[in-house]
């Protein structure tokens, strides 16, 4: 039986003009950790040049690198080289598939809005409402895909959006449908996952649960610097893994 210590961070909104900026977090994740995880806003208008700064910073990361991309990643519509930045890099970008680091097995997709629980948006009426739900759907479905390919001990569930209402509280309630959709929650509740890790509600709480019980993990690093503000903006958590 061994333990692995997984890092999270989330919302890192690198720019051309970062460089230097991450280097203490990144080394102090160094020091905490044996696997990164990134839930998404890698970068501030998703520009490749944004991306190659961020590389350059991440190389003081000696570690496996996992992350989704976020809806700021995805702004000037240069997604692909975005992640294809990361990717050639090392960083593995993951995009409703899944990956499997010292047996942790980690899925992941980006998400979407929408809103939660009965207030939640359903697909009816205009046909760019239709869009916006079912861009959710889509999301979790790939979310879905990717845990069913897992078969690792623990599994970890790494998205940008929230799947559940509690860890947005505190964000204006005008912008809940926003920052998440509970319809991300349902493949989480199918699988025996072991934590959800999410960033992108910088003015929401740092820990929820599905309502299975899976715990939530809101890692966006403007919420961690103010919940947190002795300590760099990171959390660690250990996983038991069997040799
Ligand atoms: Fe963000
Ligand atoms: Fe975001």
């Amino acid at each position: 039986m061994g333990t692995v210590r997984v890092a999270l961070i989330a919302d890192l909104h690198c720019t051309k003009s970062s460089q230097g900026a991450f280097q203490s977090l990144f080394s102090a994740i160094t020091e905490a950790a044996d696997v990164l995880l990134i839930a998404g806003d890698l970068t501030d208008y998703g520009l490749p040049e944004e991306a190659a700064v961020l590389v350059r910073e991440l190389s003081a990361v000696r570690m496996p690198v996992v992350a989704v991309l976020g809806n700021h990643d995805v702004e000037s519509s240069r997604q692909a080289e975005v992640a294809q930045v990361l990717k050639d890099a090392g960083v593995n970008v993951l995009d409703g598939d899944a990956c499997e680091v010292l047996g942790i097995g980690i899925a992941g997709a980006k998400g979407f809005g929408g809103g939660f629980g009965k207030r939640a948006l359903a697909p009816w009426g205009e046909k760019v409402l239709k869009e916006f739900a079912r861009e959710a759907v889509e999301e979790a479905l790939k979310l879905e895909k990717a845990l069913t390919r897992l078969r690792t001990q623990h599994l970890v569930a790494l998205m940008h959006y929230a799947p559940v209402q509690e860890t947005v509280d505190g964000e204006p309630p005008e912008i809940y449908p926003f920052l998440g959709s509970s319809r991300l929650e349902d493949p989480i509740n199918r699988f025996p996952v072991s934590l959800v890790v999410h960033g992108h509600a910088h003015q929401g709480r740092i820990e929820g649960k599905t309502s299975k019980g899976v715990p939530v993990y809101n890692v966006s690093m403007p919420l961690l610097t103010r919940t947190f503000p002795d300590r760099l903006p990171f959390r660690v958590f250990e996983l038991a893994v069997s040799a």
